[in-house]
């Protein structure tokens, strides 16, 4: 299984960025859970950080060229804004899990909206880093009952 982990904007601040959100650990600590949980669980993975939300949508394109079974993404602001996000997932139906470190449901209100949660098949919010890990798991467990 090969799974795309996409990142949007501020995400390369994590450990600096409002730490009493996000927490304390670091962009680079994230990419380093992510992969050795991947490698236990026998999971290929690219992680992928932008700043552009014409990056995200290039990665997104171009991840139907890479022969990915999903994709983890956490659009970071894009989620409360980017259309062009959510009709580039949509274009390539790669299934797709979105994560969030905070809970957005409980912050302010203009973080209610995920326009990237209309196509997602699962959304994964507040449970700090170990969100990414529970989008594994997420396919792994859908891999198993297939
Ligand atoms: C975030 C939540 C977003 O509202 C925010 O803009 C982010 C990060 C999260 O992971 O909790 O940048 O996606």
């Amino acid at each position: 299984m090969k799974i795309l982990v996409l990142n949007g904007p501020n995400l390369n601040m994590l450990g600096v960025r409002e730490p009493e959100i996000y927490g304390g650990k670091t962009y680079g600590d994230l990419v380093f859970m992510i992969e050795q949980y991947a490698l236990e669980k026998n999971v290929l993975v690219d992680v992928f950080q932008s700043n552009h939300e014409g990056v995200l949508v290039d990665k997104i394109q171009e991840a139907l060229e890479g022969d990915y079974d999903g994709i983890i993404i956490n659009p970071a602001a894009y989620t409360h804004t980017s259309i062009a996000i959510l009709d580039a997932l949509k274009a390539v139906k790669i299934p797709t899990v979105e994560v969030h470190i905070s809970e957005i449901e409980n912050r302010e209100s203009f973080r209610s909206i995920s326009y990237v949660s209309m196509v997602a098949e699962k959304t994964i919010s507040g449970k700090g880093l170990e969100g990414y890990l529970k989008a594994i798991d997420f396919f792994i467990k859908k891999r198993e009952t297939l």
